[in-house]
Order: C-alpha cells, then structure tokens, then sequence
C-alpha cells in the first residue's frame, strides 16, 4: 500500500522505530526495497545497528549541566549539534519533493546536509533552499566532469565535498535483484544527466573480467584525491574509510575529514560496523583532521557513542527517509528533533554539558 505523506506528526511516532514501521505503509516494495536493503546476507546492515547495544553508557549523577548546549564547530563553521543528513540517492522515490523536502526538513532544525552525486533535484535549486549544504562527489571517469561538478557546487555555495570512496562498483544487492528494483519515470540522477558518459565501454576480450577489465577501467585511485585537493578551495571529506591505513593515507592526501562509513552496509558484505573500527581510525588520524562517523545511528544514544569514541559528528541515512517518506520536511525535522533531544537526555544523565565532555570515560563494554 501506499499512502499520501502526513500533513502532522501523529502521537504514535515518537523515535526512529516508528519512522521505519510509517514509511513501510507509505513507500511501494521498488522504492522500500531500494533503501531498506543491504548488500548479499544483509550482515553488516545489521552489525552497524547491533554494535551500538554492544556499548553501554556509564552515567553520571548530580553533575552540574547549567547552560549546557549541543554547539560544536566543524571546518570552521559552528552548528547548532552534530546531526548531519548522510548522501542518500534519488530521494523522489520517497517523496514527491525529494531532496528539497529533505533540506527544507534539514534547514528547519539546523541540521547539515549532503546532498548525493545521484540526487534526483538539480544541485543549485536544493542549495537555494538549504544554503548550508555539503556536496557528496563520485569521482567521474573523466577529469573535466569531475570538474564540471565541482565548480557547480562551488558556485551554488556548498561548503565541503565529500568524495565517497567506498563503491568504485556496486555491492551484490541480493533482496534489490530478486525484486528487479528500477528507477520510475521521472526519477534520475539529473545532475549527471549530462555528464553521460559518450564512450562505450571496450569490448572484452576472451578471458577477461567483467569486473577488473571493465567495471574498474578508469576508476579513481589515490593520485586522483590529491589532484582534487589541489583543484578546489572547498575542504574536501573521503567517506567510506575503515582502516587506520587507509585513514594514514588520506591524510597524507590533503583532505580535511574523514567519514568512517561502510555506505550503510550496501557495498562489501561482513566488513565490521563502523562505530567498531572508528577508534582504530581516530587513532590513525591523531587529531591532524576531524573523523566523522555514519551506519546504524538510530537514536540519541548512539550520538553520543560515537562522540565518546571519537566522532566529530555524525550523519544519518536511512533514518530520515523513513521520515521524509512519512511525512516529508517536518518528518525529516522531527526525527531530528527527537534524535538531538535524546542526545541531550543522553548528556545529562551522564553528566556532560557540551560536547567535548563526553569522553571514552562514559561507555564501557559489555
Ligand atoms: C545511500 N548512501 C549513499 N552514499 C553516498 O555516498 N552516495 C549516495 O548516493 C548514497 N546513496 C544511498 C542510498 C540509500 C537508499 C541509502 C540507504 C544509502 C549511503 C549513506 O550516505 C550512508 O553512508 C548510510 O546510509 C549510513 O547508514 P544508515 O544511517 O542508513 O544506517
Ligand atoms: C547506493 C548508491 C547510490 O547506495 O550509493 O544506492
């Protein structure tokens, strides 16, 4: 079935759970399909979210939180919490406003945004209505596209890129093929429209891979990370790092974040949750730039988790497009209210008043 999005937040829907079992009843099984699913078994899909029961919070009591705020400051800009909105493609799947309702919502409870490569709303009108936004980038095959999209968010006043680096090709999306998941008429990545690709694909030879000969011909290495810090002023962020090598040598590529992100357990089946390895990558990095985390964020605790272990911030897919779906911006607003609130709650009651309190010394392990 699906449903006409509400016009008002019903009692019922009070944290994330309840955006998910609403945007089941509001979505068709193609669009649900596409952004519930993970890649093959589904496994890291599911570690990303258990992880986080895994990690138990050590309260605190009659701890003084006068004033005590959310703020923080990230590549220089202040926001008002550390709730970002995560690239999420083609989102006039979900609703018929798409990625504007998603940055109308974002804008509404300050949150910051990043729009995706593959959105399905021109660049510079979601700028236009989100003027905080971050631009999520796949390097194209060719230099001067990547160009062209770089420029474009330059002009529309994007603050930062975010190169995901993670899906050079598409994981195995098991339960996307047996339902023969397709993007609907008038739902496509029109800020690649015409960036389309003129050259066919060489023809293989007998004995060669599809994959390695095919798929991979002229996809991104490290060279071209560097020559993009090089190419723009904008900072530029690399998400989809799990390892402190890979963390190392980003680093030492010039950028100015890193996104721990394994894109919601879509890619690389078995690959660890995130929030397991962002104390190896915090490691890594030292300092030297902020890490910023994403996969199974579900609630205001889980915040708060990631900041104990190191995250800067942190960004949510999945959560606000079941919100979107169910009720368009203000969803997306009230679910991001929901999740600062419980972040809040989460802060009192474990005796932080800003964020640079919460430290390792409230989580323990179980
Ligand atoms: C994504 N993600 C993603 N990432 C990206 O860099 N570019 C993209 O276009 C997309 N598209 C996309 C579509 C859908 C439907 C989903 C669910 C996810 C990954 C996304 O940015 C993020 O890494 C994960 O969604 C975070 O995990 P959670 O919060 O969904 O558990
Ligand atoms: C996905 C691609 C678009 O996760 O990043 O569906």
């Amino acid at each position: 079935m699906t449903l006409a999005t509400l016009t008002a937040i019903p009692q019922d829907i009070v944290s994330f759970h309840d955006y998910e079992r609403h945007a089941r009843v509001h979505l068709d099984d193609n669009a649900w399909t596409y952004l519930s699913c993970g890649a093959a078994d589904e496994l890291t899909l599911h570690y990303n979210q258990r992880a986080f029961q895994h990690i138990g919070l050590r309260n605190r009591v009659l701890a003084e939180v006068t004033g005590g705020h959310t703020r923080m400051t990230l590549l220089g800009e202040t926001h008002a919490h550390p709730i970002f909105l995560a690239p999420v493609a083609y989102q006039k799947l979900f609703h018929t406003d798409g990625e504007c309702a998603a940055a109308l919502g974002a804008a509404a409870i300050e949150a910051g945004m990043v729009l995706s490569s593959l959105a399905s709303t021109e660049l510079k009108t979601v700028a236009s209505i989100n003027p905080r936004l971050w631009f999520q980038l796949y390097l194209q095959r060719k230099r001067e596209h990547t160009l062209t999209l770089v420029r474009r968010a330059e002009a529309a006043g994007c603050r930062a890129l975010v190169v995901t680096v993670d899906a050079p090709i598409t994981g195995v999306r098991n339960r996307e093929q047996r339902i023969g998941f397709h993007l609907p008429p008038g739902v496509s990545a029109v800020n690649l429209s015409l960036l389309a690709e003129t050259v066919l694909p060489q023809p293989l030879q007998a004995g060669q891979s599809v994959i390695f000969d095919q798929l991979m011909q002229g996809a991104p290495g490290w060279h071209d990370i560097e020559w993009l810090v090089g190419s723009t002023s904008l900072p530029v962020l690399l998400k989809g790092i799990l390892t402190s090598e890979d963390a190392s040598r980003a680093v030492d590529a010039g950028v100015a974040g890193i996104v721990v992100s394994n894109h919601g357990g879509r890619i690389l089946d078995t690959v660890p949750a995130t929030i397991t390895v962002l104390p190896e990558v915090v490691e890594a990095v030292g300092g030297r730039v902020p890490v910023l985390i994403d996969g199974g964020i579900r609630r205001g605790s889980d915040v708060f988790k990631a900041l104990a272990l190191g995250a800067s911030a942190v960004l949510i897919g999945r959560p606000y497009v079941y919100a979107l779906a169910t009720a368009g911006a203000l969803g997306v607003a009230h679910l991001v209210r929901t999740l600062r609130e419980e972040l809040e709650t989460t802060m009192v009651l474990c005796g932080c008043r800003t964020l640079s309190d919460i430290d390792q010394t409230r989580v323990s392990f179980n």
